[in-house]
């Protein structure tokens, strides 16, 4: 016992620590799997389930490990521990165990090549470029703070990814500013979007998500102020979904001619095609989301906020309050141009009902 501690202060601090590790326990079991949206541990499709069996392999062994190591632990502790009365006793002094060092050493040593075959294996194969005609390739963009994807039709979408179900999607990653990372745990692992390199991931999934209820995806790797609002949406479609969505982002936009929307078009060439592009129009700039279906996606602003006239009407009025963003560093002017947000451009109200119009027309 420590110097200046009584047996009972030291029995008050014992039950305190298992008491908070109780409460912290009995968190961290609340909740269902509806509040955890990322979830490696839930795998939607095959290449997530060969990581998840090499997970629970290894964590069962661990359990094994951590149960002989603790228990043999807990026994010396319990068995040899000093009684009443010991204090005459004498105390055989040992140095040294060769059998005891070489089984420890050996057992370690057989666990991890044990190991490392179904590890390197799964790494290979999760790696291996997909072949064959149905390959979905989809080019990836990471900008701070949005997800740009490029279909093989030559349309582009923003943060939320449509991909058919049952058949391999291989990703071809790569951005346009800083290192961001893929990051959609129901499908694959991580990989990191490097700018000037081409990186590739493979995701491949189960069953078509329910209507409303697509696989969540985010950043993972920080890239600055809106790291965190930098999320994925994947929605797995049927065979037929799939193909009338990919019909349909595939046409260009319908430029509208009267009314609230066509006022809302006339702002739009004069202030957002600066960065916007809109297929089939003169806007044919990247630096922010391709806006030819907007009101085709569930959420906006890097799959952060729901996409409604209430959100977009907020959004418009000043970007930078709803995520937050450094538009004061924006230069178009650089190569490559730089931008870090959408400024606010100070729009009056009839303006901003002028673009929601045209937005929300945009489906
Ligand atoms: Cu992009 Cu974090």
């Amino acid at each position: 016992m420590l110097a200046g501690q009584t047996e009972e202060g030291l029995r008050a601090k014992v039950k305190l620590l298992l008491g908070v590790a109780g409460v912290t326990l009995a968190l961290a079991a609340c909740g269902d799997q509806g509040d955890l949206p990322q979830n490696s541990l839930d795998p939607q499709g095959p290449i997530a389930r060969d990581i998840d069996d090499l997970w629970n392999l290894v964590f069962w062994i661990a359990v094994v490990v951590f149960v002989l190591v603790q228990g043999a632990l807990l026994v010396a502790i319990f068995r040899f521990r000093a009684r009443k009365g010991d204090e005459e006793r004498k105390i055989r002094q040992l140095h040294g165990n060769t059998r005891l060092e070489v089984l420890w050493t050996i057992i370690p040593a057989v666990l991890l090549a044990v190991l490392v075959v179904p590890t390197v294996s799964v790494l290979f194969d999760i790696r291996e470029e997909p072949t064959g005609d149905d390959v979905l390739r989809i080019n990836v963009t990471g900008h701070q703070w949005w997800w740009e994807f490029e279909y093989p039709e030559g349309f582009h979408t923003a943060n939320e990814m449509h991909i058919p179900a049952g058949r391999d999607v291989y990703l071809t990653m790569t951005s346009a500013d800083v290192i961001h990372s893929f990051w959609v745990p129901a499908l694959n692992g991580k990989r990191d979007v490097v700018p000037g390199r081409f990186q590739n991931l493979t995701l491949n999934a189960d069953n078509p998500t329910p209507p409303g209820e697509p696989l969540f995806g985010q950043c993972a790797e920080f890239c600055g102020l809106a790291h965190a609002d930098m999320r994925i949406k994947v929605f797995v479609d049927d065979e037929e979904g799939f193909a009338a969505w990919a019909d349909n982002q595939a046409q260009p936009a319908v430029i509208p001619t009267e009314g609230l929307a066509a006022d809302g078009w006339g702002t739009f060439t004069r202030v957002c095609s600066a960065c916007h592009a809109v297929a089939g129009t003169d806007a044919e700039l990247r630096l922010a989301p391709d806006l030819t279906h907007f009101a085709s996606r569930t959420t906006f602003g890097g799959a952060t906020f729901e996409n409604t006239t209430e959100h977009l009407s907020e959004w418009l009025r000043n970007p930078s309050a709803l995520k937050p963003m450094a538009p004061d560093l924006n230069d178009l002017a650089a190569t490559p141009p730089r931008v870090l947000g959408m400024p606010d451009f100070g729009l009056d109200n009839a303006e901003i009902r002028g673009l929601v119009a045209l937005l929300e027309g945009w489906d």
